[in-house]
């Protein structure tokens, strides 16, 4: 899987040439915002965002998230662009060709490029499941969430849906055939075109929502509930699992963006393009916050649901408010549509690695698209038939409560994207010469870019080994 580095130097070769102009590249930086846009807003800011928020103190873990987001995540998503946009190949390919370029090990490399390749198709195993309940979702609406008349009726139907396995594997199937169409049909043909379809729409729909939510809901006590930070909650667990956050919000840690980067067309500002994704995927994690919340308060319900928050508690009050049906149809049809842009990100990376390895497009989607849906039958599972078995319990702690999807979640959040950052923050502080570094930006002022590359040598790995070291010890 991992081959060796001479392979590296010869896959990678053949596929700059296959790269060559009018090869693998968005259209234009715009074509690029987009699409990075829409790997990074996805379920993160929609379901995880909220459940995380209400699970781990409310103002703390938002004011925590958003200060690392800026911090820590937005450095290492201008280091993965960069060191995409430089080695114009998959993950594995350009940190393996620009490690050997600098006198580094790109076996090493080639590995870790390749470790992250295979996360993303593990990440997509959960994805690809809750992807799938948005698509149950969306059906409800258009029958006015009746089965969502009481909390009884709404804890019924959630029991339904996990008593489903089968149905469930259907859900999860059929989203994941929508991911495989659109990567399928290719970088520019298939990403980016649907996205130019889809971004509209998603910001159309959002408004839709939060503008109800703020007139009908309680506007007020959600602001307060996710600013008004309580420090008293503040510990290791809580800050480590915001930083998880922030980077599992922006795709960065295992290579997707990188992935992306090596598609930025001649011209376009890794630095510039990155802040704009940033920016829009902070104001999407805030709207859906304002979204959510004023709902969640107006209705009585509980911020402390789990990941089931919006999945049994908005159905709710959609079910309850005039035009809810409406309004909560939208809600999913944004959920469905930001999880495919996202769901995309996650098939991409390896893909790429695989038609530099000789595969054609369509063969290595599907093969992504099989991994996947295998790897999803411990998230399927654990969800239904296997909703009390502890994997790890043995291990005692916390262990003993977590399902298998669980430790997927928690161990890609608290244990791999910290990891990953680390790794790539390492090789472009690092390991790329500043020269090197520097030249990626020749619009930019420098300045800024010298900011970026010393968040890079310095605070950034120090506030991840710091965090994962203290959140791991006592969280
Ligand atoms: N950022 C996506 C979200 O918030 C999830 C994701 C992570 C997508 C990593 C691609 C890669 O939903």
């Amino acid at each position: 899987m991992f081959g060796s580095g001479k392979r590296d130097s010869v896959s990678a070769g053949r596929d700059s040439s296959a790269a060559a102009p009018g090869g693998r590249r968005f259209g234009s930086a715009l074509g690029f915002v987009l699409v990075a846009v829409g790997a990074a807003v996805g379920l993160g800011n929609v379901w995880k965002f909220p459940y995380l928020a209400g699970a781990n103190g409310g103002a703390v873990f938002v004011l925590l998230y958003l200060f690392f987001l800026l911090a820590v995540a937005l450095p290492i998503l201008v280091a993965e662009v960069a060191i995409g946009r430089r080695g114009r190949a998959s993950p594995p390919h350009a940190l393996a060709r620009q490690a050997s370029e600098f006198g580094r090990a790109s076996g090493f490399w080639h590995a870790a490029g390749a470790v992250g390749v295979w996360i993303s198709l593990v990440i997509m195993s959960f994805y690809s499941v809750i992807g799938g309940w948005t698509i149950a979702f969306l059906v409800e609406a258009g029958s006015g969430f009746a089965a969502f008349a009481d909390a009884a009726g709404a804890l019924a139907h959630q029991r339904a849906l996990e008593n489903d396995p089968l149905g469930m594997l259907g859900l999860q199937l059929l989203f994941i055939l929508a991911t495989v169409a659109i990567v399928a049909a290719g970088v520019r043909s298939g990403i980016e075109r649907s996205m130019r379809v889809m971004a509209p729409l998603m910001a159309v729909l959002l408004i839709i929502v939060v503008a109800f939510a703020l007139f009908n809901g309680a506007g007020a006590r959600a602001l307060a509930w996710l600013f008004a930070a309580d420090w008293a909650k503040l510990d290791g667990s809580v800050a480590l699992a915001a930083l998880g956050q922030a980077f599992f919000t922006l795709s960065v840690g295992i290579g997707g963006m990188m992935t992306y980067g090596a598609y930025l067309p001649e011209g376009a500002s890794p630095l510039r393009t990155s802040l704009a994704v940033a920016a829009a995927d902070t104001a999407v994690a805030l709207l859906a916050g304002l979204a959510v919340f004023p709902i969640v308060f107006a209705h009585g319900l509980d911020p402390a649901a789990g990941p089931a928050l919006i999945f049994i508690t908005l159905p709710m009050a959609f079910h309850a408010m005039p035009g809810g049906a409406l309004v909560g149809g939208a809600f999913f049809l944004f959920l469905l549509l930001a999880a495919l842009t996202s769901a995309v990100a996650l098939y991409e990376p390896f893909v790429a690695y695989r038609i530099e390895r000789g595969m054609t497009r369509v063969k290595a989607t599907i093969l992504a698209a099989a991994v996947s849906w295998a790897i999803g039958l411990v998230t399927v599972a654990s969800l239904s038939v296997a909703r009390d078995v502890h994997p790890l319990g043995f291990l005692g702690g916390a262990f003993t409560q977590m399902t298998g999807f669980d430790l997927i979640t928690l161990g890609i959040d608290k244990l791999i994207l910290p990891l990953g950052a680390l790794l790539i923050a390492w090789f472009a502080g690092r390991i790329l010469a500043e020269r090197a570094f520097t030249a990626l930006f020749p619009d930019d002022p420098p300045p800024c870019v010298g900011l970026i590359r010393l968040a890079l040598r310095s605070w950034v790995p120090l506030a991840i080994l710091v965090l994962l070291v203290s959140g791991l010890m006592l969280g």
